[in-house]
């Protein structure tokens, strides 16, 4: 089952990446230090950089059941950020949500995660999880309002290729396991 392009929120819409929006994801987050902090890429350079993300996104909605997805405001249609979700075996798959700073502490990346759950779920989908910074509270706290709990068997080191530090940093995980048996 495919999932599809657009999905709408009460006040967001989520599409999937055309090239036509790389100069508005360049500008409005990808390129920004403060945004991309707690990032596992690294922060965008050019717009060249974006243009590459948007291979990797065509890439990955050609393989998979789904891939990124582009935040808009349902009422302006203004670039907030993106979301989606990232296979890696049928069935399981990660997500994340970064926005940009003007749309920080709205509830938008919880809007944004809750339709990755739904939609996870319509997909049939056994598991959805999610890696932050350990001491990333905002993300953390997002992950929990959307039902997700901490699988604290999981430790890793991850290198975050945008913070001063060069030494890998401890990570968390939270995920949503999902009854394969229930009718969604
Ligand atoms: C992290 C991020 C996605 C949060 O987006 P957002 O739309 O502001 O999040 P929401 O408004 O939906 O929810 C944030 C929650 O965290 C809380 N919060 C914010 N900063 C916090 C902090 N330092 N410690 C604890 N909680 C915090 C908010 O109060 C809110 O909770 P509440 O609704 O109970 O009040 C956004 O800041 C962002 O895009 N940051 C840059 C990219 C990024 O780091 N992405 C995540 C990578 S794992």
């Amino acid at each position: 089952m495919k999932a599809p392009i657009q999905l709408e929120t009460d006040r967001l819409r989520l599409t999937a990446p055309t090239a036509a929006d790389a100069g508005e994801m360049f500008a409005r987050y990808a390129s920004d230090p403060d945004v991309t902090r707690y990032m596992a890429w690294p922060r965008h350079r050019s717009v060249i950089d974006t243009q590459e993300f948007l291979a990797f996104s065509d890439a990955e909605w050609q393989r998979w059941p789904a891939g990124p997805y582009v935040i808009r405001g349902r009422s302006d249609g203004r670039l907030l950020g993106s979301t989606g979700l990232a296979f890696e075996r049928a069935g399981e798959a990660s997500t994340g949500y970064v926005l940009a700073k003007d749309a920080w502490g709205l509830g938008y990346a919880t809007e944004a995660l809750h339709a990755m759950v739904d939609l996870a779920r319509r997909l049939h989908m056994a598991r959805l999880y999610a890696i932050c910074h350990h001491e990333h509270r905002a993300s953390a706290h997002v992950l929990e309002k959307c039902g997700f709990t901490r699988d604290a068997s999981w430790s890793r080191l991850v290198r975050f290729p945008n913070l001063a530090v060069d030494a890998p940093q401890p990570v968390l995980c939270y995920e949503r396991v999902f009854d394969a048996a229930a009718t969604h």
